[in-house]
Formats: C-alpha cells, sequence, structure tokens
C-alpha cells in the first residue's frame, strides 16, 4: 500500500508556486492577489480561511480577507463581490461557504465575475470544465487529480465510484474523471444518499473517491483488493484527549481499508493540504490570464 501524501505533494507544488512568485517579480509583473469573504464566523470556516491566507503568506501571493457579519444583507454582500469584481489588485476571490441562511449561496456564486472565480463554482467555470475548455477546476478536484497525476496512478478504462454529489466535490469530481484527458478516461458510477445498494458499487470499483461527511463511512468490506482510495471526509469529531478538544476523522475506515488500499489517502495528511494549494494555483492561473485571456 502507497500512502499518498499530501502534505509532501502540497508542498511540492507550493515550492513551484514559489518560483513563479520569483519569476513575475524579476520581471516587474504583478505579484498574484486573492481575497477571502467570510460571512459570520463558523468554526470549521474560520480554519479554512485562516489555512487560505497563511498559504498566500507561504507562496509570495498578496491577500485580503474581508469579515462580514452574519446579518449582513444579501445586498450588502452582492455589493462586496462587485467592488472584488471591479478591484484591478484582485486577481481572485472566494467567498467561503457555507452562508447564513438568509442569502442565497446560487446568487452570490453567480454574481462573481467567471474570470475572479477561482474556487470554481460560477455555472459559467462549471460548463467550461465540463466542456474541457479552460476553466478553474474546484480547489478540491483539483487536487485530487494533481495527487493522482503525481502518483502515476492509470485511471484511462478504471471504474471510479465517486460517493457524495456536493456541487463542491462529488459532482465536478465525477465530471472530471469521465472527461478524455489524462487523468480521466474513467467509466464513473456517482452515488448519493438514495443509492441502493451502494457496496455492490463500490465492491467493483477500481478508484473511489469518498466525499459524504460521515466519519468511517466506508468499511473493508465495502472495498476490492488493490483498490485506490480517495478519502475527502474531515470531520470534527469530539475528543477529550485533544487538547483542541476534537480530532480530525475521514470518511474511510483508514485502518481496516488501507489493508485493501493499492493507494490511500490519510485524513488529515491527505486531500485537505491540497485543497488549498488548488486554490493557490488558481490564482496564478487568474493573475497570469492563462484561463481568461
Ligand atoms: N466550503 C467548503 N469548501 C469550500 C471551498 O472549497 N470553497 C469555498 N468558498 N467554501 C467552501
Amino acid at each position: 500500500m502507497v500512502l499518498l501524501d499530501g502534505k509532501k505533494t502540497s508542498q511540492e507544488i507550493k515550492n513551484e508556486l514559489k518560483l513563479a512568485v520569483d519569476a513575475i517579480r524579476q520581471q516587474g509583473g504583478k505579484i498574484p492577489h486573492l481575497a477571502a469573504v467570510l460571512v459570520g464566523n463558523d468554526g470549521a470556516s474560520e480554519t479554512y480561511v485562516a489555512s487560505k491566507v497563511k498559504s498566500c503568506e507561504e507562496v509570495g501571493f498578496g491577500s485580503t480577507l474581508i469579515r462580514l457579519d452574519a446579518n449582513i444583507s444579501e445586498n450588502e454582500l452582492l455589493q462586496t463581490i462587485e467592488r472584488l469584481n471591479k478591484d484591478p489588485e484582485v486577481d481572485g476571490f472566494i467567498v467561503q461557504l457555507p452562508l447564513p441562511k438568509h442569502i442565497s449561496e446560487n446568487k452570490v456564486i453567480e454574481s462573481i465575475a467567471p474570470e475572479k472565480d477561482v474556487d470554481g463554482f460560477h455555472p459559467i467555470n462549471i460548463g467550461r470544465m465540463a466542456k474541457n475548455l479552460p476553466a478553474y477546476i474546484p480547489a478540491t478536484p483539483y487536487g485530487i487529480l494533481q495527487m493522482l497525476e503525481r502518483y502515476n496512478i492509470e485511471t484511462s478504462g478504471k471504474h471510479c465510484v465517486v460517493i457524495g454529489r456536493s456541487n463542491i466535490v462529488g459532482s465536478p469530481m465525477s465530471i472530471l474523471m469521465a472527461r478524455n484527458t489524462k487523468i480521466g478516461n474513467c467509466t464513473v458510477t456517482l452515488c448519493h444518499s438514495k443509492t441502493q445498494n451502494l457496496e455492490e458499487f463500490t465492491k467493483k470499483a477500481d478508484i473511489v473517491i469518498v466525499a459524504l461527511g460521515k466519519p468511517e463511512f466506508l468499511t473493508a468490506n465495502m472495498v476490492k483488493e488493490g483498490a485506490v482510495i480517495i478519502d475527502v471526509g474531515i470531520t470534527r469529531v469530539e475528543d477529550s484527549s485533544k487538547k483542541s478538544g476534537y480530532r480530525i476523522v475521514g470518511d474511510v475506515c483508514f485502518d481496516e481499508v488501507s489493508q485493501k488500499a493499492s493507494f490511500i489517502t490519510p485524513v488529515p495528511g491527505g486531500v485537505g493540504l491540497m485543497t488549498v494549494t488548488s486554490l493557490m494555483q488558481n490564482t496564478l492561473l487568474a493573475a497570469q490570464k492563462r484561463v481568461y485571456q
């Protein structure tokens, strides 16, 4: 079994990004700048946004964090987005999800200029991705593709089962794995909460990508010997033995599934670290105008 090391792979990519920033600086070009909008103070969102800002610092990007009160009106948020759309200093920005219930996520996402939508959530970017046109690929799926690529995992002709159909991970992942691209060309089955006899699908899968947010959901009896296992889960589970009071648990029962897997991502230290790095890569693409000329 080979551990798909997100820490090592994301560090390699960050080193490449640092070199790209150095080259831009030497040529007197504009340093990439990412802005993040955080509405309210959800604990997990705070952690994610902080790690995005920290990663910007690490690779030498500029960053701006815009904090808005949980009670802000939808209109005020839309005005903030409009400002960022027009700000020439900001190459790309994200609005951290989830948003408070009184704000429409769809309306917010659709108000982001597609050329600055480094999360790749705008329908134009999703459509371009599906058509295999230049697009920002959502950060978690992009990170998974790069992990598969850098570990030379063959995907062509394989059966890939994706569990979970979220807009952020499962749905784009299923599209990407079926595309006619180097990492792609899979026969894809997208399973979700209404799938019957889930293990009939997972047992036949060469690659299983689990993104449903249920701790230790995928067990050894559900997978075939030699399968590639990608665990997207990051659930906080109470643990009084930890200083923070919780530990992070994936969607895969790692101890038992790792004994059957050919490749597997750990949690933590797997997909999560790749997600932030992929967002940095999208920000570089935005600054270099390589997706939208
Ligand atoms: N919430 C959970 N994952 C993400 C993400 O990748 N981007 C944004 N904007 N919000 C999220």
